[in-house]
């Protein structure tokens, strides 16, 4: 029989238990075991950031975690980005600016500006292009996506009233 792990964590707001082969990366469980296939498989090298995901909130690659080392924590995939239903302001940004073209790349830029935007809530253009530079996109040519993360920042995206409560009871738990 091939040995298994077990684990306890919190899966965008959701508390999960899972089992897997101790081996397995976070993308790896999360795609095959959770069925969360929105966070893309991309190099597994470290290079791309089609596999970002957040991390206790802050945006790590899931091909370089082992998801052993996710027990008692919390998870944010592109599946959790929406809330109420409703897309969150990076996703319609992203969408009405044609920033997301294949879209292969856009879960990891979506998941890594919303991390930018909780702890900046008006970055500069730099600062915008410094945090996502570990995300490559081989159809846009990446103008459409600061210009998107722009457009969110404008229409109040940083500022969805759910976020900043459920990261200051996070806060409050650590
Ligand atoms: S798949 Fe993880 S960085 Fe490329
Ligand atoms: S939209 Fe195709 S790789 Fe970025």
């Amino acid at each position: 029989m091939k040995q298994q792990v077990h684990i306890a964590l919190n899966v965008n707001n959701e508390p999960v238990e899972v089992s897997f082969a101790p081996y397995k990366t976070l993308l790896e469980v999360l795609r095959e075991d959770l069925n969360l296939c929105g966070t893309k498989h991309g190099c597994e090298l470290g290079e791309c950031g089609a596999c970002a995901v957040l991390l206790d909130d802050l945006p790590v690659l899931s091909c370089l975690v082992l998801a052993v080392e996710c027990a008692g924590r919390h998870v944010t995939t592109i599946e959790g980005l929406a809330t109420d239903a409703r897309l969150h302001p990076l996703q319609e940004a992203f969408a009405d600016l044609g920033a997301a073209q294949c879209g292969y790349c856009t879960p990891g830029f979506l998941v890594t500006a919303k991390a930018l935007l909780d702890e900046h809530s008006h970055p500069t253009r730099d600062q915008i292009r410094e945090a996502l530079a570990g995300n490559l996109c081989r159809c846009t040519g990446y103008q459409q996506i600061f210009e998107a993360v722009e457009a969110a920042i404008q229409s109040g995206a940083q500022r969805a009233e759910v976020e900043p409560d459920t990261r200051s009871a996070r806060q409050e738990e650590a």
